[in-house]
């Protein structure tokens, strides 16, 4: 966990994919034009069926699989949504891409395996952080980077994942 995170984690333990869904769609909800998610974890931690569930939920129709060959997919929701994957790339690479477009755009941005280019993430930011703790258990642990990513993060320390219906 990085130790310079702005206000307090959200700790989150799913124990299936569907939990996984939950504060994806959470989040989804609270997602904003801009706004930047980042995510790491193991392969198999669960970063892609966390962006299929966010994709979802934002309305994004047909199927959204790992872009890990071609880097950036976008997709059409209640916002633009950019997934990327920069697994194979070196930060260098990912220098030349263009992907400020993304993160300073009108839609939303989730990178997986984001630590590879955290220098390049927008400073407000989110980051989640999946570990493997089981065959189905996850350990996700959400830390805002600047508004409005800290205030997300109480909201959902205080109130859990299942109320954002807006
Ligand atoms: N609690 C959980 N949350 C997310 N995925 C889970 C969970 N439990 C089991 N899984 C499974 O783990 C796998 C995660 O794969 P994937 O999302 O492709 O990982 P990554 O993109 O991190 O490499 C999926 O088959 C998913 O169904
Ligand atoms: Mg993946």
């Amino acid at each position: 966990m990085e130790a310079n995170h702005d206000g307090k984690p959200f700790i989150y333990r799913s124990c299936g994919p569907e939990d996984t869904a939950l504060l994806a769609a959470w989040l989804a909800n609270a997602a904003v034009p801009g706004t930047v998610i980042g995510l790491d974890g193991d392969l198999g931690a669960g970063k892609t069926a966390f962006s299929q569930a966010f994709a979802k939920q934002l309305g994004v129709r047909g199927i959204v699989n790992s872009p890990t060959f071609t880097i950036i997919k976008e997709y059409e929701g209640r916002l633009p949504f950019y997934h990327m994957d920069v697994y194979r790339i070196s930060l260098e690479e990912a220098e030349d891409l263009g992907l400020d477009e993304y993160f300073y755009g009108d839609g939303v941005s989730l990178v997986e395996w984001a630590q590879i280019i955290t220098e390049m993430l927008p400073k407000p930011h989110l980051h989640i952080f999946i570990e493997t703790t089981g065959p189905d258990e996850r350990k996700i642990t959400v830390e805002g980077f600047g508004d409005p990513y800290i205030k997300w993060c109480s909201s959902l320390n205080e109130n859990g994942v299942l109320h954002n219906e807006s």
